[in-house]
């Protein structure tokens, strides 16, 4: 094997709790021959990609900032399918980073920058530029496990600090695309919300968003017959302000049409795109 492929696939697959975990973008699967197996039926990119990039491509997005970048597949086949855009790629995982410099330097992608550091509420200051987009792709619910240990000390307790990080995040970025799991820090025995309360998450994460701030554009979530992403009807988002149970029927309902049920944990997460109510 070619030493350049095999550097990559060492660094893919450190031992670290966030490893194996996305796919290869498709120019460097085409480019190298080189793919990595993930089990797409469990947890996949290839549906969340599609409608991120369908909705990225209507917007004139310049700059996008992924935190908790991982070994770059979004920012990497963002920077190859919207044309002149810069990537900031935020990875503390030192092998996962130096992952997406690798390939940086063999695409000679020179309009990418790869941070290896956390982001915290604490250090938004550090990133010099304020961003089109930010994507906050399942990050928040290791708030108090993987960073930020002494701001949440118990599961509840990551909605707090969701709300505070979105409150001083919109410094970052005018829009947001967040996905957030339903158990704190990944595990199962320690639930932010039960996981088969897809309501209770679609809800705490419209108020939470909401009260820190941000109007929520859309909420997209996955149908597995078409394994696709689509969008919630408006008249679920309308009703939730005012009558509760009935923004809690009709989204039972339309989850039962999608066969949300059956779905992975991974599967249950929405795609909020949230933008700040300020603009
Ligand atoms: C569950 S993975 C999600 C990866 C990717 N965003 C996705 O959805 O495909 C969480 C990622 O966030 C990274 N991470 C953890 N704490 C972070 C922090 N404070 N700032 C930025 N990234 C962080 C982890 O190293 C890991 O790569």
């Amino acid at each position: 094997m070619n030493e350049r492929i095999l550097k990559l696939k060492n660094l893919y697959k450190d031992s670290s709790k966030h490893s194996t975990y996305q796919n290869i973008p498709s120019f460097v699967q085409e480019a190298l021959g080189y793919q990595e197996h993930i089990n797409e039926e469990w947890r996949g990119d290839t549906a969340r990609y599609k409608f991120i990039l369908g909705f990225l491509q209507e917007l004139k997005v310049d700059s996008i900032v992924d935190i908790g970048a991982n070994t770059g597949f979004f920012s990497h086949s963002l920077m190859k399918d919207l044309p002149n855009i810069s990537v900031t790629a935020i990875e503390p995982n030192k092998n996962h980073a130096e992952f997406i410099r690798e390939i940086n330097e063999i695409f000679n992608l020179t309009n990418i920058k790869v941070i290896d550091k956390p982001l915290q509420i604490e250090n938004f200051d550090t990133l010099q530029n304020e961003f089109d987009c930010a994507l906050i792709l399942n990050v928040l619910h290791h708030a108090g496990v993987d960073f930020d240990q002494d701001k949440v000390k118990e599961p509840y307790e990551v909605w707090d600090y969701m709300e505070n990080y979105l409150n001083k995040f919109s410094k970052v970025s005018s829009l947001i695309i967040l996905q957030l799991g339903y158990n704190w820090g990944g595990d199962k025995t320690k639930p932010i919300v039960p996981t088969s309360d897809c309501y209770q998450m679609f809800s705490n994460l419209y108020n939470s968003a909401q009260r820190s701030g941000w109007n929520i554009r859309e909420v997209a979530y996955y149908f597995k017959r078409e394994q696709e992403y689509k969008t919630m009807p408006q008249s679920i988002l309308d009703t939730i302000d005012n009558d509760e149970s009935k923004s809690r029927d009709l989204f039972n309902s339309w989850c039962l049409s999608m066969d949300i049920s059956t779905s992975s944990e991974f599967y249950k997460r929405p795609l909020l795109i949230l933008e700040n109510s300020a603009n």
